[in-house]
């Protein structure tokens, strides 16, 4: 019997961001593996058998949903926000390299989620209007000169800049750099925005200027998603008041 495995992208946390085709593959699914706290937000029904696994062995995680759908299940990975994005599809695809014979014929598919960058932009306005760069601040699965070279050419390139994975317990002083990094290319005041846990019910959002949220670095954590402006990036007060971000579409003269 020819398994199924399908990586499902639940969204940052608002159920209603969840999409209809991810819904699908999650009602059509016998088996449902997942760091916990992202199998914890579907929905428990009959016949649905849960696979718990912790933060940290995306591998070990991948061979075990492959080996389910490899004896028939219809497995479904799931992953916070988009499954592509710094997250458990492409974990899959590089244990499908091992190609053991019994994972042969499983039919793979990936449902996209809305991913962080995204949830929080809509939440800020516009910022990211222009061109933007998208980045993992963690040096677990890259060396740290890496990080600082890809980030060093995007903002010298004048893209906005999103950083997932910013800080951790473990990684304390790395976002603290790399503000400062931006110190460098950007002025003072450019805006930087906090967006912390967007879309759940502890959802924070802070715009500072760069020079605040480099003092401020330690206060985000694993739920925040950071955004570096672009030179032309700017605040603007909307017609109730709120002040809202944005990257003009246009560089220069153009109409
Ligand atoms: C391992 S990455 C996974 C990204 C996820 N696959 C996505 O597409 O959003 C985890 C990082 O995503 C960001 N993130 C995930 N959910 C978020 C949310 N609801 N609000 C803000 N940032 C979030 C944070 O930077 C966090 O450290």
């Amino acid at each position: 019997m020819t398994g199924r495995l399908t990586v499902i992208g639940l969204g940052p946390g608002d159920p209603r961001w969840l999409t209809p085709a991810a819904s699908e593959a999650l009602a059509a699914a016998t088996d449902l593996v997942g760091y916990g706290p992202y199998v914890d937000r579907v929905p428990h029904r009959q016949g649905l058998v849960r696979h718990v696994s912790d933060n940290r062995v995306e591998l070990d995680r991948a061979r075990h949903a492959l080996d389910l759908a490899g004896e028939g299940r219809a497995v479904a990975v799931v992953s916070g926000g988009d499954p592509g994005i710094f997250a458990m599809a492409a974990a899959v695809f590089e244990a499908l390299e091992e190609a053991r014979p019994a994972w042969a014929g499983i039919d793979i598919r990936v449902e996209p989620g809305i991913t962080a960058v995204l949830a929080a932009a809509a939440r800020l306005g516009a910022p990211l209007g222009g061109d933007f760069a998208v980045l993992s601040l963690s040096d677990n699965l890259k060396p740290w000169d890496v990080v600082v070279r890809r980030l060093e050419a995007a903002l010298a390139a004048d893209f906005v800049v999103a950083l997932y994975n910013p800080i951790s317990k473990a990684r304390p002083w790395q976002l603290g750099e790399a503000l400062k990094l931006a110190a460098r290319h950007r002025s003072p005041d450019a805006p930087v925005s906090f967006a912390r846990a967007v879309g759940r019910p502890d959802e924070v959002l802070r715009v500072l200027p760069l020079a605040e949220a480099i003092a401020a670095a330690a206060s985000a954590d694993m739920a925040t998603l950071v955004l570096i402006g672009a030179s032309a990036t700017r605040a603007i007060g909307g017609p109730d008041g709120r002040r809202f971000l944005y990257t003009p579409r246009s560089v220069g003269r153009m109409p």
